[in-house]
């Protein structure tokens, strides 16, 4: 089949350091994938093309690079499925969120620095078993999930608080936080649960899914931040902005069915939070001009009793 890929080139050290797009007509196999496409490229055709890649079968998350606009492998992604409906060149970028080092390599040493900031080794108290630790065939199942990441950085390039906030841990690092909390060899919860609580943790992450949409092994980080939320509130780290948010949130559904979005703010941030009560009258105007003024009488929806009664019964088996 014959396909056209349209790289984003950039070379610091050449005389024109500007990023631009290149495009390279290709004849290729049906089965051809898009990392098949770019070896080709550099071994054919334009040999300073710079990318990364290893295995070539979606094992070592070396090839993670955005495919129309998308974060993927380029090594488990066919041309076939990427050339846009319509026809058209396919988009190859390098990761976002991520500085690029020429072409398609970015530097992923802060991913790494976030990776270790939350410790991703086991710690376990107590003394040394005089085997090696069991862990219950159960937990592991579970923590397979998360044990399927392969670092490629996919999430984190596509994430979007981190491209407002360099400062989040971001979804990787989080997901493999999870995987230390959940484990029963560790016995660290206590203050892992406590770090993941600030600035930069499991609070900031705004749910928009973009992880979980393009994770190519399924580890569905949000899934695990919101996992590390609900742990943390149990420990008793309710006093952030994201927690008092979150019960909020939870007693307005409760007490009358729906949303009441004036007294959210109050609840989050406290009545007498005058700066960040003032902050958030820009977005009230824009809201009233944009015909979405809240009711000042907040009511209950009919058949509220109905979600009481979820309610009840989710905190009843707590
Ligand atoms: S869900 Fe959260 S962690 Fe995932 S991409 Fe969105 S903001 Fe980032
Ligand atoms: S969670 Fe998924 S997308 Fe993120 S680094 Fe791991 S495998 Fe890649
Ligand atoms: S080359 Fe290893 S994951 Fe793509």
């Amino acid at each position: 089949m014959k396909a056209t890929l349209r790289v984003r080139r950039f070379d610091p050290d050449s005389d024109t350091p500007e990023a631009h797009f290149q495009e390279y007509d290709l004849d290729v196999e049906d089965s051809a994938t898009v990392l098949d496409g770019l070896i080709k490229v550099r071994e054919e055709v334009d040999g300073t093309l710079t990318l990364r890649c290893s295995c070539r079968s979606a094992i070592c998350g070396s090839c993670a690079m955005r495919i129309n606009g998308q974060a993927g492998l380029a090594c488990n992604t066919k041309i076939s499925d990427a050339v846009p409906r319509g026809g058209g060149p396919i988009t190859i970028e390098p990761a976002g969120n991520m500085q690029i080092i020429k072409d398609l390599v970015v530097d992923f040493q802060p991913f790494w620095d976030k990776v270790r900031a939350v410790e991703p080794w086991l710690q376990p108290e107590g003394p040394e078993p005089e085997t090696e630790y069991v862990a219950p065939n159960d937990a592991m199942l579970h923590e397979a999930g998360v044990m399927a990441c392969i670092m490629c950085g996919a999430c984190v390039s596509d994430c979007t608080v981190l491209a407002v906030d360099s400062n989040f841990l971001g979804p990787a690092a989080l997901a493999k936080a999870y995987r230390l909390v959940v484990d029963p060899r560790d016995d660290a919860e206590a203050s892992r649960l406590a770090r993941l609580d600030e600035y930069g943790g499991v609070w900031d992450c705004t749910r928009c899914m973009e992880c979980v949409e393009v994770c190519p092994k399924g580890v569905a980080p949000m899934d695990r931040i919101m996992a590390l939320r609900d742990k943390a509130m149990e420990r008793g780290h309710t006093g952030t902005y994201g927690a008092r948010h979150a019960d909020a949130f939870a007693d307005s559904i409760k007490h009358s069915g729906w949303l009441d979005e004036l007294k959210l703010p109050i609840k989050t941030f406290g009545l007498f939070n005058i700066p960040k009560i003032l902050g958030l009258v820009p977005v009230g105007i824009r809201a009233q001009l944009a015909g979405k003024r809240p009711p000042i009488f907040h009511k209950s929806i009919p058949g509220v009793q109905g979600i009481r009664r979820i309610f009840d019964r989710m905190e009843s088996r707590r």
